[in-house]
């Protein structure tokens, strides 16, 4: 998959209009960073990236256009499609106020009940041990059904040993198999390829099941 431009600003999508892939994990773990450099914002930035944690205290939607790969050998090749990436507002922030903190949990699940989201990319730190808000929000995801993958960030700063030491640690905290998980950086751009063939996939999969 490509992106195919016109990208539209943040803003709330008009209800149900098209499939959406949501991003989540806990605040810092570089949501923003990646919808950026998947949307190849590298130097100007759509998703807002802060250096004050726990920011973004509202869901933005962002509105692609995207093209399926030319030589796709098994599925449409060439073909145009739109969709919404959703940016879920982070948690496990400590320094949230709790009035905030009480918002997060309703305006969340709320969403992930709609029907036009076809899957959730849950990202995780790759060099930090999962939190219990990490797990729980995978078993939310699993108990309800929505497709679910896992994307471990900042990649870049993790070599050799460490990095299968990491990763070894992070499949075992998440109890996911290994297909279900890609290694990602933001800053270099690395597992971005296969994570957009995944979001495809995610894409086309529900498309088809709705369609029958
Ligand atoms: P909230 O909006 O507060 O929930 O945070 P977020 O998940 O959107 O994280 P954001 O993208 O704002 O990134 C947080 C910090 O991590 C920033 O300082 C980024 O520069 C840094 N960062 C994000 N992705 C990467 C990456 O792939 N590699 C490295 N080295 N740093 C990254
Ligand atoms: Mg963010």
């Amino acid at each position: 998959m490509e992106f195919a431009g016109a990208i539209g600003a943040p803003g709330g999508p008009a209800p149900g209009a098209l499939p959406t892939i949501a991003f989540a994990g806990r605040s810092n773990v570089g949501k923003s960073s990646l919808i950026n450099r998947l949307l190849g914002r590298t130097r100007t930035a759509i998703a807002r990236v802060s250096n004050r944690p726990g920011k973004t205290q509202e869901i933005n939607f962002y509105r692609v256009r995207a093209r399926t790969d030319a030589d796709e050998p098994s599925g449409p090749s060439g073909v145009d499609f739109e969709f919404y990436l959703a940016d879920l507002p982070g948690y496990g922030f400590a320094r949230v106020p709790g009035a905030l903190r009480g918002r997060w949990k309703p305006l969340v699940e709320g969403y992930l009940g709609d029907p036009a989201l076809r899957g959730v990319i849950q990202l995780l730190d790759s060099r930090h041990a999962a939190t219990v808000e990490d797990v729980e929000m995978l078993r939310y995801l699993s108990d309800h059904g929505v497709p679910t993958m896992v994307a471990l960030t900042k990649v870049d700063k993790l070599k050799g040993n460490a990095r299968r030491k990491e990763m070894a640690s992070r499949l075992q905290e998440i109890t996911l198999p290994e297909e279900q998980v890609i290694l990602v950086s933001a800053t270099t751009g690395e597992g971005c390829d296969d994570l957009l063939s995944s979001m495809e996939e995610l894409l086309l999969a529900a498309k088809s099941d709705s369609d029958s």
